[in-house]
């Protein structure tokens, strides 16, 4: 291998100790790639760079890789509904929101447990709020989910984000009564799969390892075989939603 010509650069070659032992890997292979995505995933998690960004104003707590792919999917798949469980900030709804008017079509609804008395007000004075429907309460209440139903129509198209409450028996809850509402070649995004892979991060917890939004879906792909897991969606390798991507199969497939 040629040596690096510029001293003060990091060598190509790097010590990785893996249940196999150490050895040294290339970050220009496909296995060195995958490891400095492992890597720069945990470490910029550790450092909440998710709390970091911005659309359009109001805070979006999402990687900016999630958000490019999100975005993606949005465009492509052009649901009459986005429906997002977890609204924070608002970031992500807004984000949603911003497509559908460049669209000309689509509303969202958000739902959360608690929406802030400035959130809220931030939301509805955004320039994109006219798509935008705020519902309080938790995602899996029967009065939330009525709620949320009772604005949809029967031929609507809908996609569902799943970013609130990321325990495993939360989320698979959620995924359980948020399905239905998907047809043939519509999605549902789970968000946070990474919790697993920072349990041992300084501010995880052990408990992650096992109690996460991945076991959820998991445990709803074994008995939902018409979905599956969208992998392009995962191809920038630093993400959040490992197997995040779930896509309702048309019945011919
Ligand atoms: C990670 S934040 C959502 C971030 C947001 N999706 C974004 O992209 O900026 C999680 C949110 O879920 C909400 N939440 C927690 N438990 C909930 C529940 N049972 N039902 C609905 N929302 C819940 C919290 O109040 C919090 O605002």
């Amino acid at each position: 291998m040629k040596e690096s010509t510029n001293a003060s650069q990091p060598d190509r070659l790097i010590k990785v100790r893996t249940a196999e032992g150490e050895r040294e890997i290339d970050i220009y292979s496909p296995e060195g790639f995958a490891v400095m995505a492992n890597l720069w995933t945990r470490s910029n998690w550790q450092r909440k760079l998710s709390y970091e960004v911005t659309w359009l104003g109001i805070p979006i707590i999402q990687l900016p890789e999630d958000i490019l792919m999100v975005q993606e999917l949005v465009w492509k798949n052009r649901p009459d509904v986005i429906v997002e469980s977890g609204v924070a900030h608002g970031g992500a709804l807004i984000l949603y929101a911003s497509l559908f008017e460049l669209l000309g079509r689509g509303r969202v609804i958000g739902v959360d447990i608690e929406i802030r008395k400035y959130n809220r007000l931030a939301i509805e004075s955004h320039p994109a709020s006219r798509r935008i429907t705020l519902i309080e309460g938790s995602s899996t209440d029967k009065t939330t989910l009525d709620a949320v139903r009772s604005r949809i129509q029967p031929n609507e198209s809908v996609m569902v984000m799943l970013d609130s409450n990321h325990t495993r028996d939360h989320v698979r809850a959620e995924l359980e009564l948020y399905a239905p509402l998907i047809g043939p070649g519509g999605y549902i995004v789970v968000f946070d799969e990474v919790m697993p892979m920072v349990a041992d991060a300084p501010n995880g917890k052990p408990t992650w390892d096992l109690d996460n939004p991945l076991e959820a879906v998991r445990d709803f792909l074994t008995s939902h075989p018409d979905f599956e897991v969208d992998r392009s969606y995962e191809r920038m390798a630093t993400t959040y939603c490992h197997s995040g991507f779930l896509r309702r199969m048309n019945p011919a497939s």
